[in-house]
């Protein structure tokens, strides 16, 4: 055929410079098709998706006051999980994980948990993970890095081109996917965007609502932030506390409730509640105990980005002893102390010495003002 002038209209210019464009693209880059396992969520902004996130997510055990998980972190995100949440002290110089003080409880170096968030994210390609590190020593960023650079997670991290990103100028999972970059960390101090660019401080990027609540209003109100949050992204502390002694400790028997899609105090009203005040979902939803509830808390995550909730594998069973109706068989008693009783729904806590030298150390900690990082 010949093209003649006259037949050349802009409309098939146009159409054949975008032909070009597009198949360049194409050749240019990788280009994910499932993102946190929905297509959906390829296109979508990382400061537009609602994550489920564990709270202490290294303290991992069970019948004990001190532990917020039952399952360790592989399990966490074969699970959905897909921000961890946790707490670094150093300890004899290393940077451990431990909840309040080394001495009341130590999930283990930093090195060990970074390895096995490592080996998860090298066996699933197509998913985003976000860390929340709470620096409660105020370790130098450098330090981290150096840890991160042992592991190999480094070269995984996504560095913002600036310090601090309003909720909409985030990148999209699609595109954080195709760069290799599909870790963000976001540390609570010290993060130096000079010194190591992909540590993110975390107010100035993301506000939080109250933590450590112990009746189940859960308000939406801005607790804590070092930034403009009406543009910020927001985290909702969604774990309720129990008083043992006076000290909030984590409520594994109110867990199933907490965690439920509706109800008083759920997950699902916090989010509504939130989504009512502020116009927009929560980005990250911190929990204790997430699996119970048997994937409520996904459930929530699905309908606030508007995907289908279609679970991979079941989720974990609960595995904590507690009086709560569907966790199933309950521990009579256990070497840590703790004893259940299912009967009456009631926790019956028989304080053994260990437990006490525990409280003892709790109340340590909270006189030495450890209560803001619990
Ligand atoms: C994590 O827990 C699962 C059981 O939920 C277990 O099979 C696996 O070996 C554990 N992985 C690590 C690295 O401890
Ligand atoms: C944050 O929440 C805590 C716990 O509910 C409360 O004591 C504190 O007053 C709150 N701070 C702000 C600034 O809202
Ligand atoms: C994402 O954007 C949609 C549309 O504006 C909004 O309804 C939703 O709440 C947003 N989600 C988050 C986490 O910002
Ligand atoms: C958990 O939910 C799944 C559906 O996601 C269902 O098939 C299973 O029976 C539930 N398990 C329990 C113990 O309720
Ligand atoms: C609890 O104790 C009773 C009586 O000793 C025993 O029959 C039952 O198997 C125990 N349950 C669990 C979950 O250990």
């Amino acid at each position: 055929m010949k093209l003649s002038t006259n037949v050349v209209t802009p409309a098939v210019l146009s159409l054949l410079a975008s032909f070009a464009t597009g198949s360049a693209a194409l050749s240019a880059t990788r280009r994910a098709t499932t993102c946190n396992g929905h297509p959906e969520l390829c296109d979508r902004s990382f400061g537009n998706v609602t994550f489920v996130g564990t709270h202490d997510s290294y303290a991992v055990g069970t019948n004990n006051l001190a532990v917020n998980q039952d399952y360790n972190i592989t399990q966490q995100l074969n699970d959905g999980v897909r921000m961890l949440q946790s707490q670094a002290h150093l300890s004899n110089g290393v940077i451990h994980l431990c909840h309040t003080s080394c001495t009341l409880y130590d999930g283990g170096s930093l090195q060990d948990y970074l390895t096995e968030v490592k080996t998860w994210m090298d066996a699933n390609p197509n998913d985003v993970v976000s860390l929340l590190i709470v620096n409660s020593d105020n370790v130098a960023p450098t330090e981290y890095d150096s840890v991160f650079k042992t592991v190999g997670l480094d070269t995984l991290a996504y560095a913002p081109e600036s310090a601090s990103l309003a909720a909409s100028a985030w990148p999209t999972l699609g595109s954080l996917i195709d760069s290799g970059k599909r870790l963000v960390v976001f540390l609570t101090t010290k993060a130096d965007f000079n010194s190591v660019p992909y540590l993110i401080d975390e107010f100035t990027n993301i506000w939080e609502t109250a933590f450590d609540v112990t009746d189940t209003t859960f308000d939406c109100n801005v607790n804590r932030t070092n930034g403009d949050s009406g543009t910020q992204m927001y985290l909702i502390n969604h774990f309720l506390d129990k008083l043992v002694v006076g000290l909030p400790a984590p409520d594994p028997d109110h867990a199933d409730t907490t965690n439920a899609v509706s109800g008083v105090g759920s997950l699902g009203q916090q989010v509504q509640t939130c989504a009512a005040q502020y116009g927009r979902n929560p980005n990250f939803m911190l929990v204790d105990f997430y699996e119970y509830g048997n994937g409520s808390v996904f459930q929530v995550a699905a309908a606030a980005n508007g995907v289908s909730y279609s679970p991979a594998t079941p989720i974990a069973q609960p595995k904590t002893g507690s009086s709560s109706s569907t966790s199933g068989s309950s521990g009579n008693s256990s070497s840590s102390g703790v004893t259940t009783a299912p009967a009456n729904g009631a926790v019956d806590f028989k304080l053994v010495p260990t437990h006490f030298a525990a409280l003892f150390a709790i109340a340590g900690g909270v006189l030495a003002g450890a209560l803001s990082v619990f």
